[in-house]
């Protein structure tokens, strides 16, 4: 909507790569160097998403690994919640079939990809080796002629950190950022999980407009009233703009990543639209199974 006030906002950035190619150190090494935590005294047990300050006074909200399927589920809905992919590959092991994966991910959902060549402190790293074999999977790096940046780290060590916030900031502000900060949410599930005593949590990006606590949502195919909202070091706040990770409590179901958050003004409409949703979920459900798509139901019965 033209009259839509835009407001520069910061990157959501999701880390992908081969299993145990240092992802979830990377992050850690990252989050260890996040302002915000050290401010708020530091425990996250958010591990879905976290927020980093730079000195300069930019952030960056980096998701960690959904997986695969999560961000499949947001590519289909065409609503890719992540601006850039980091693509994390272990400078001793070099591309593996999950590198190529995300790779494809990253290709077809039109997200730009910084490399990370992990693992650099490691006696067999190879990163020159890497860059190649990126180079023949028809990554177009920077040093030879394109525009994907890559940045040789050690999550181990700590090194290089700085450089990649710095190709990530570069890359954030080669796209110009914008979302509307006025109006409904629209958001999405990076990760869900059941709490014992406080029920269904969601963790979610708000993509457009601002979530306010006590709204009546519908999530997915379930439904809910925001009953409080929690940033990513367990903070409550009553409201959450774009680009921002939050934790919603309140909802009736659980969620699964990937699901849309649309904001509805009355219970009644919340579930009617949760029910419509359903509905639609079991036919589909019906016809894979009437296709003999039968793998999905296997999977599901485990
Ligand atoms: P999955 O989530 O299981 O796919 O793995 P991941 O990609 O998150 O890798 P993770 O961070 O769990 O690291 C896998 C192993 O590699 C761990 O034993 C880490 O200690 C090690 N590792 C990660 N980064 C580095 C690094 O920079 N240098 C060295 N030497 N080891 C590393
Ligand atoms: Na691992
Ligand atoms: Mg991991």
């Amino acid at each position: 909507d033209e009259g839509a006030k835009l407001l520069a906002r910061p990157p959501v950035i999701t880390v992908m790569g081969h299993v145990d190619h240092g992802k979830t150190s990377l992050l850690d090494a990252l989050r260890q160097t996040s302002l915000v935590e050290k401010e708020a005294g530091g425990i996250t047990q958010h591990l879905g998403a976290f927020v980093v300050s730079m000195p300069s006074g930019s952030s960056i909200t980096f998701l960690d690994t959904p997986g695969h399927a999560a961000f499949s589920a947001m590519r289909a809905r065409g609503a890719a919640v992540t601006d850039i992919v980091v693509l994390v590959v272990a400078a001793d092991d070099g591309v593996m079939p999950q590198t190529r994966e995300a790779m494809s991910h990253a290709t077809s959902a039109n997200v730009p990809v910084v490399v990370a060549i992990n693992k650099c402190d490691k006696p067999a790293a190879d990163p020159e080796r890497v860059k190649l074999q990126l180079a023949s999977e028809g990554l177009l790096l920077e040093e030879m002629g394109g525009d994907v940046q890559v940045v040789e780290v050690s999550a181990v060590k700590k090194s290089g950190l700085d450089r990649l916030e710095e190709a990530l900031l570069l890359q954030a502000e080669l796209m110009d950022l914008k979302a509307p900060i006025d109006g409904p949410a629209q958001a999405y599930v990076v990760e869900a999980r059941l709490d014992r005593g406080r029920g269904p949590l969601a963790t979610a990006i708000v993509k457009a407009g601002t979530l306010v606590c006590g709204q009546y949502v519908v999530v997915g195919s379930e439904w809910g009233r925001i009953r409080a909202l929690r940033d990513m070091v367990g903070k409550m706040t009553d409201l959450a703009t774009p680009a921002m990770p939050i934790e919603i409590e309140g909802l009736k179901g659980l969620p699964m990543a990937g699901d849309d958050i649309v904001v509805v003004d009355s219970e009644e409409r919340a579930r009617m639209l949760s029910m419509g949703r359903k509905r639609k979920s079991e036919q589909d459900r019906l016809r894979r199974i009437s296709e003999g798509r039968t793998e999905i139901e296997e999977s599901s019965e485990k």
